[in-house]
């Protein structure tokens, strides 16, 4: 059975050089995203490290995603070795004025498709996971520095982020002694298409000085990762800021990100 690194959101930002750094090493991919022609488009790119590149358009905010994921691996025979549950979007505003149908489709592709996908998955992984080498198979699950605070104006968004971390750190105890690893990772503002997508043009969160780079992120990402690193955090300016929520009260905390995620008009 031939073993793939399984990617949602390959196709723009950190899951597309996430895809980049893990064909440079050798790993043979599956890539899912909804946009099949930007898909498309990284398996030419990456032909010249001869892997195996597999695409499959998927839309995560549908309920029955995970299990088509499932089904094409099983009929198709691929063995995941590692699962990068990445795939994520942010919504941003008054929450009463949000879209209520944007705001559950955040919940279902942020939370529930990355739950899902880590159940299926892993079980596949637990069926030999006890007969590998230490951590042969991975579950790296995207968070955000925005997992470790409140964040209003953009609230539904931070929350699904605190599931994402606090999910992963509980599974890596459970996993860990079936030789399977969860990791997660935390980037902080980083130069994707994310905020456009959110449509955050104003935010003072748009225009970080100290925003990285998204190949920056999955370089730093792929070596912890592989050295097994449960938490993973790039950049000095994030891991600074992660330790200053554990210094402030969380009452000042949430006014420090409201001033940083809201709009005119919010
Ligand atoms: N950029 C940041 O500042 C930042 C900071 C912390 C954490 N993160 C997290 O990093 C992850 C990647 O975000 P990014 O910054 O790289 O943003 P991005 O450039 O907007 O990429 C998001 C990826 O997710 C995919 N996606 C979105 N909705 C989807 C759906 N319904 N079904 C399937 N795929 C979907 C998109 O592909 P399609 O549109 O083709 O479906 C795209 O490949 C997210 O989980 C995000 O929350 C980002």
């Amino acid at each position: 059975m031939l073993e793939y690194t399984l990617i949602t959101g390959a196709s723009t930002g950190i899951g597309k050089e996430l895809a980049k750094e893990f064909a440079k090493n050798h790993h043979n991919l599956i890539l899912i995203a909804r946009n099949k022609s930007k898909l498309e488009e990284l398996k030419k790119e990456l032909s010249s490290h001869s892997v195996k590149i597999e695409v499959f358009p998927m839309d995560l905010s549908k309920k029955d995603a995970p299990e088509k994921i499932h089904q094409y691996i099983k009929q198709n025979q691929y063995s995941v070795q590692i699962l990068i549950n990445n795939a994520g979007f942010a919504t941003n505003g008054f929450f009463l004025k949000n879209s209520l149908q944007t705001e559950l489709e955040e919940i279902q592709v942020n939370i529930t498709s990355l739950l899902e996908l880590t159940h299926r998955i892993g079980n596949e992984m637990l069926k030999d996971s006890l007969n590998k080498p230490k951590y042969h198979y991975k579950i790296l699950n995207v968070a955000s520095t925005a997992g470790f605070q409140p964040g209003p104006y953009m609230s539904t968004y931070y929350a699904t982020k605190a599931f994402v971390l606090n999910f992963s750190e509980g599974l890596y105890e459970e996993f860990r002694h079936k030789n399977i690893l969860v990791s997660v990772l935390c980037p902080g503002a980083t130069k994707t298409e994310f905020f456009e997508r959110a449509k955050i043009d104003h935010a003072m969160i748009a225009k970080s000085p100290y925003m990285m780079s998204a190949e920056d992120v999955a370089k730093y990402t792929y070596k912890k990762l592989m050295k097994n690193q449960p938490i993973i955090i790039p950049g000095i300016m994030n891991k600074i800021g992660v330790f200053s929520t554990r210094l402030f009260p969380r009452s000042v905390l949430r006014k420090i990100t409201k001033s940083i995620n809201q709009q005119k008009g919010n």
